[in-house]
């Protein structure tokens, strides 16, 4: 009795937790095939431990919600070498280069412009045409990116709602039944997350607070910062709020059928959706009907919500018709896009 009891316990506790790994060339190298196969890799930062996925592979990065289970699809930070590799991904002006020689490698988060066809997943930056890039200091995240060879999306690797982890048994508690492996490095000696600064426009702002302060900022920039923090509870100007993007092109959800001038954007099998008057969406002309997943694959959907939403945009349709997602699961985050689209 007692031996099956064991094995029960082992298969038990196989199941609930990752493999913690302490660095080494071994687990380095673990790590980095895992992400080139599009698994996600938990691995630790001078901030934060960080949940990371190649950040140009939709479906990895669709990966990193699932496994939060984020009711919604913020736009996440990418990480990477140095500042000449961040030029890949990003429009660094004067003053966002001297903002990154300053303070790179270390907790600051640059938000610049978006480099278009850079190859980073749309997921990444939801759909924005900014992007959130950092290079952090901590020797094994160094260590981790070089190995992959891959930007690295990665928001705090923990379950939505719950703290962000200090320490690779944090990470094993929060996400250990989602993950294969943690990268442990010791305790995350800053233990907050990143300061985020957007640099995107004419005006340098503070998104959230971290390591480095508005102040620290100011004095490299020669002028005053203002702060826009996410996490300060007083009331916000609209301009504060993060901006989500959204098609031009009106939205019509749940949508049963495609009305007259209406692309379609569906989910699951379309083989019986209708067009009004007449004929079957699958007959409509070319571009206007895509499928965010035709096995109705809440990871593939999310994975293409962004880049599709943009496809149908631009191919001149009255409306964007969507058909109903169900509200479960990565559901939850896509409808919750999709709302925001249509309410616009
Ligand atoms: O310390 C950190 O920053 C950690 C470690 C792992 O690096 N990462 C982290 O990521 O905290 P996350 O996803 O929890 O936070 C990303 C923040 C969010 O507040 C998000 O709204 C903001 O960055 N952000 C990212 N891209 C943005 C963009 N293009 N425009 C505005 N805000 C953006
Ligand atoms: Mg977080």
């Amino acid at each position: 009795m007692k031996v099956i009891d064991l094995n029960r316990k082992n298969i038990y506790l196989k199941m609930m937790c990752a493999k913690i790994m302490s660095v080494s060339t071994a687990s380095l190298e673990k790590a980095a095939s895992l992400i080139k196969s599009g698994e996600l890799v938990a691995f630790p930062t001078e901030t934060v431990y960080g949940l990371g996925a190649d950040a140009t592979k939709g479906l990895a990065v669709a990966k990193i919600f699932e496994a939060k289970g984020r009711p919604n699809f913020n736009p996440l930070i990418t990480h990477v070498r140095s500042l000449e590799e961040a030029e890949q991904y990003g429009e660094f002006s004067k003053a966002a280069k001297m903002i990154a020689h300053q303070f790179w490698p270390g907790p600051l988060s640059i938000i610049v412009p978006l480099k278009r066809d850079c190859g980073i997943s749309e997921l990444v930056t939801a759909g924005l045409d900014t992007i959130a890039l950092r290079v952090p200091s901590h020797k094994t995240a160094q260590a981790f990116l070089s190995k992959c060879e891959c930007p690295i999306a990665a928001p705090s690797a923990n379950r939505s709602g719950s703290l962000s982890p200090t320490s690779a048994l944090h990470v094993n508690h929060s996400l250990g039944d989602k993950i294969e492996i943690v990268l442990a490095d010791g305790a995350s000696e800053i233990g907050l997350e990143s300061t985020v600064l957007d640099m995107s426009g004419d005006k340098p702002f503070l998104l959230r607070s971290g390591a480095i302060t508005a102040d620290d900022v100011s004095e490299i920039l020669g002028k005053d910062i203002e702060l826009h923090d996410e996490n300060n509870d007083a009331p916000k100007s609209p301009g504060q709020l993060l901006k989500h993007y959204a098609p031009d092109t009106p939205i019509r959800l749940n949508a049963v059928d495609v009305k007259s001038g209406e692309a379609l954007l569906g989910f699951g099998s379309i083989k019986f959706m209708g067009v009004e008057g007449g004929g079957f969406a699958r007959d409509l002309p070319d571009g206007f009907c895509i499928n965010l997943s035709e096995e109705g694959d809440f990871t593939e959907a999310a994975s293409n919500l962004f880049a599709m939403l943009y496809k149908l945009d631009e191919v001149g349709a009255k409306g964007i018709a969507v058909m109903e997602i169900p509200d479960i699961g990565l559901g939850v985050a896509i409808n919750d896009r999709l709302r925001r689209a249509e309410r616009r």
